[in-house]
């Protein structure tokens, strides 16, 4: 019997759904050729959610997730959603809700800029020439996006609003040691992103990462201050293989990491949690760019971010390493020849839609793993 993988596809607003066909499309040719099969439900999340159910989380959806081993996110949100009250809007509701429903404290986001897409990156040639890769670890389920109280309140006759931020030892030990593992598997070479000189969460931050650090003497490890991080991207991006950071800072810099590398349409992400399923991980996978309103319907949306997402989920939920090179390669082989979607373009480049951008990665599938 074929291994059957039980995946939520939630695609959302925006570009959401126009990606996520291409990479729905790209498993089902992946599961013939690699052996496995896919039982799919789609569910309804976001804006498109509060327009048929007037929640954009609703139970029946959740319910699907629960009963999957991995969630395929698109994208949720949008202007048309903007005036409700902020805790019922796309992102809070439906997005974060999610992550902080399955624990999933661990987002990885690889920032990948492929030799042939150097051209395409903001920076000087010879900065990015020969291309990088910096694996962006960013904690996801802590700090000021959830710290309690989070609110607005009238003192003194005017408007005041808190956010607090929190992180207990146990939250930052448990994605270091995540971070810490990842870079045994790559160079070995960890910058830990904090705020030291000023937040007292940056110290605990700092003083449990060297904590975990004793026990991996084989990595070599460095602190940041997040605004020299931030600059020290741009300077030497070559210099870097992971970044491990708290959830606001990993929400910044992966933005900007991703746009290190051409476009934010490049940039897959994999939020992990604890929990295990059987023999599988649950996670939750999704692009990192957004629903980019702006593009939305015009089939120009860049689809790599949400293939290379499908390939993270095959990789940390379902253990298929083959099947996600495969898909990495095709990916690849498909940047090679030469297409571009419109975010990625640069002179000479032949330019593609987004379904002519996902044919091709599907036609080198079949061209192997490496
Ligand atoms: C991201 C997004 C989200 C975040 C938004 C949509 C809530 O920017 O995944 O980076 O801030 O985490
Ligand atoms: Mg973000």
């Amino acid at each position: 019997m074929p291994t059957t993988l039980k995946i939520s596809v939630l695609s959302g607003d925006g570009i959401g759904p126009e990606i996520m066909t291409e990479a729905i499309e790209l498993l089902s040719r992946c599961a013939a050729l690699d052996g496995f099969e896919v039982a799919i439900t789609e569910a309804l999340v976001g804006g498109a959610a509060i327009d048929a159910t007037g929640k954009a989380l609703p139970d029946e959806t959740l319910a699907r997730c629960e009963a999957s081993d991995a969630i395929l996110f698109g994208a949720v949100g949008g202007p048309k959603w903007e005036r409700l009250p902020p805790s019922e809007q796309p992102e809070r509701a439906a997005l974060l809700r999610l992550r902080k429903h399955f624990s999933l404290f661990a987002n990885l986001r690889p920032a990948l800029c492929l030799p042939e897409l150097a051209a395409a990156s903001p920076l000087r040639p010879d900065l990015v020439e020969g291309g990088f890769e910096i694996l962006c670890i960013r904690e996801l389920t802590g700090g000021l996006y959830f710290g309690q109280p989070k609110e607005t309140r009238v003192e003194k006759g005017e408007k005041i609003a808190v956010d607090t931020m929190v992180y207990r030892e146990s939250e930052i030990e448990r994605i270091a040691r995540l971070a810490f593992e990842i870079a045994r598997l790559r160079q070995r070479k960890i910058v830990s992103v904090d705020k030291a000189n000023v937040l007292e969460n940056s110290l605990l931050w700092r003083n449990v990462v060297n904590r975990v650090a004793a026990e991996y003497s084989d990595v070599e490890l460095t602190h940041l201050l997040v605004d020299n991080a931030a600059m020290q991207f741009i300077r030497a991006p070559k210099s870097f293989d992971v970044v491990v950071t708290e959830n606001l800072f990993g929400d910044i810099l992966s933005d900007e990491l991703a746009m290190l590398t051409g476009s934010i349409g490049m940039l897959p992400s994999a939020s992990l949690g604890t929990g295990d399923r059987g023999a599988y991980r649950f996670g939750l996978y999704e692009p990192s760019g957004g629903t980019a309103p702006d593009i939305a319907g015009k089939g120009i949306a860049n689809p790599i971010a949400q293939i290379l997402s499908t390939a993270m989920m095959l990789r940390h939920s379902f253990h298929l390493e083959v099947a996600a090179r495969r898909i990495e390669a095709a990916v690849h082989r498909a940047i090679a020849s030469g297409l571009r979607t419109r975010d990625i373009w640069s002179e000479g480049m032949q330019l593609a839609s987004t379904r002519e951008m996902g044919s091709e990665i599907r036609s080198n599938l079949a061209g192997g793993p490496f």
